[in-house]
């Protein structure tokens, strides 16, 4: 882009003394959402040129398109409607000429009645206690948006006590059994395929510890499962009245919205869950409706490319200025890096460009303590989302000021640096010889004009936390036209799935020929300490 280049020597602060207007245009009021991206190195002729570009793209018609439930999802040959979970007013969709709205209402009406009753405590354990612990048994999708969740909503949370365990080593599996009691502990099984290894070995080890002390009748009080795959679970041993079903046409990634998010809803009850997917439903709105010039997730997306294509920036940190949010980059990785990380367009040709970007990013105030050293002084150049929120959840203590004076000071510091001549003044008052000064100096200049959106939002609510995880889906959605790419497969995740297999398999075998040298010595040495 000519744009790019004519503009490449400049400052952010260049733009800001251009325009005196700049902080206006180039803001969003939304809800109770701003989101101020004036500190970016870019101007309003920019963002038009960005538009220009996503409009070449067919960027309205993709929007319709992934509304409408067109199979989207090509090499599925899925669609992806994950928002039609969370529809405001709820309108028909038809998905190969079937109405799938009824069977929404059903399930999440069953999803609801269940989380009612195990809450109120009418859903009895074995020995006819309460419910008090859910294990989530389930990973990637069927993990990570419902652990964020749960922890980033633990405010609105009830007695129940619910944990995730993800991970196929069995360290992660018997530490969860040490925290809980068979007689009061609910395991809810999530996997869309029901064939995923971490999930279904996590659950046979917990179904084998449960009927260690329980009898075989008992699974039916304690053990749910939600997957598409109704067969396959009732093979497991479970009832079917005990299966919340979900469908082909919600991703993994984007599945918090449907049955996947039972652990939510039990966590934070009913009505919380719905205003979650409220929110997410007016952000669905927002994006189908605002001009892309008003429009936050497009807008938001069009910076990232700005950055990765023209720039040839390869990271996009996340800075949310919540504990509660601090699981956030992570779920945020899957999302965004298991959409965009794609080598290949839409016609099967390898990229001659960058796609998807790397996401990473703590909470702050301790991301501060951590890398923002880098941010500040390093050599890259990394754009990053700081998300606040302007009231706190718990009333009464004196650290909201020091937190948003944080959250404020750190983007201005990213953008304004310091200078030279500020750090040799500052060094003068404090009495210090000219001749350490000099010495000092180099190390204390932050050169700044680094960029920054900030994502401020009023309080942390299911509501605006809804708003705020479909702003990132729609974000990835456009980002993945923009590229021309399909942003909702994830084979990259399947050979080594596949050699995992294989190998587990040669740990029974002497003959290790057919593996690479390095992957040979490193089973030898394995088998080593296995036998
Ligand atoms: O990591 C690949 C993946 O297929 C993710 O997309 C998905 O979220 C996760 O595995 C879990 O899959 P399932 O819900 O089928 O167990």
């Amino acid at each position: 882009m000519a744009k790019h280049k004519k503009d490449s020597g400049k400052k952010i602060s260049d733009y800001f003394d251009e325009d005196p207007n700049r902080v206006n245009e180039l803001a969003l009021s939304w809800e109770s959402f701003y989101v101020d991206y004036s500190k970016n190195l870019l101007d309003k002729e920019t963002i038009d040129l960005l538009i220009s570009m996503a409009h070449e793209a067919g960027l309205e018609k993709a929007i319709k398109s992934y509304f409408e439930g067109e199979n989207i999802n090509e090499t599925e040959n899925r669609a992806v409607l994950h928002t039609a979970l969370r529809q405001l007013n709820p309108a028909s969709i038809e998905i190969h000429g079937d109405d799938i709205l009824p069977k929404i209402e059903l399930v999440k009406k069953q999803m609801f009645d269940f989380a009612d009753q195990v809450i109120s405590g009418d859903w009895k354990g074995y020995t006819g206690k309460a419910i008090r612990h859910i294990v989530n048994i389930g990973i990637g999708g069927s993990d990570l948006g419902p652990a964020m969740v749960t922890e980033a909503l633990a405010f609105y949370g009830n007695h129940l006590d619910v944990t995730f365990v993800s991970n196929v080593e069995g360290d992660h599996v018997e530490e969860v059994i040490k925290k809980i009691d068979p007689e009061t502990t609910l395991f809810i099984i999530v996997s869309k395929s029901f064939t995923t290894q971490e999930t279904l070995s996590n659950a046979n080890t917990l179904r084998k510890w449960f009927l260690n002390q329980a009898p075989e009748s008992a699974i039916s009080n304690h053990f749910i499962a939600v997957s598409t795959h109704l067969k396959m679970v009732t093979q497991f041993g479970i009832s079917e009245e005990n299966i919340f079903p979900m469908n082909d046409w919600v991703g993994g990634r984007f599945s918090l919205w449907s049955t996947v998010g039972l652990s939510i809803c039990l966590a934070i009850g009913p009505k919380h869950f719905e205003d979650l997917l409220s929110g997410a439903g007016k952000m669905d709105q927002h994006f189908r409706t605002a001009d892309f010039h008003e429009n936050i997730p497009v807008i938001l997306a069009l910076i990232t490319v700005w950055y990765n294509n023209f720039w040839e920036v390869e990271t996009e940190a996340i800075i949310p200025y919540s504990q509660y949010l601090r699981s956030l980059p992570a779920y945020l990785q899957q999302a965004i890096m298991e959409s965009n990380g794609k080598g290949v367009d839409r016609n099967g040709e390898v990229v001659k460009y960058q796609t998807g970007n790397i996401i990473w990013g703590a909470s702050g105030t301790n991301a501060q303590h951590a890398f923002f050293q880098l941010m500040h002084q390093g050599t890259k150049m990394i754009p990053a989302d700081f998300i606040g929120f302007a009231k706190p959840l718990h009333q009464g203590n004196d650290h909201q000021d020091k937190l948003m004076s944080n959250f404020f000071a750190q983007t201005q510091a990213l953008m304004q640096g310091k200078n030279a001549e500020a750090v040799r003044k500052e060094l003068s008052n404090q009495g210090i010889s000219a001749e350490k000064i000099e010495a000092l100096v180099p190390f204390k200049v932050f050169e700044g004009n680094r960029p920054t959106n900030t994502i401020f939002i009023e309080q942390l609510t299911p509501n605006n936390l809804g708003a705020l995880i479909a702003m990132y889906e729609h974000r990835i959605f456009v980002q993945g036209v923009i590229w021309n790419i399909f942003s909702y497969d994830q084979w990259g995740v399947e050979l080594g799935k596949q050699l995992a297999n294989n190998i587990l398999k040669d740990f029974e075998e002497e003959a290790l020929g057919h593996h690479d040298p390095s992957t040979r010595k490193l089973i030898q040495h394995y088998k080593k300490f296995r036998n």
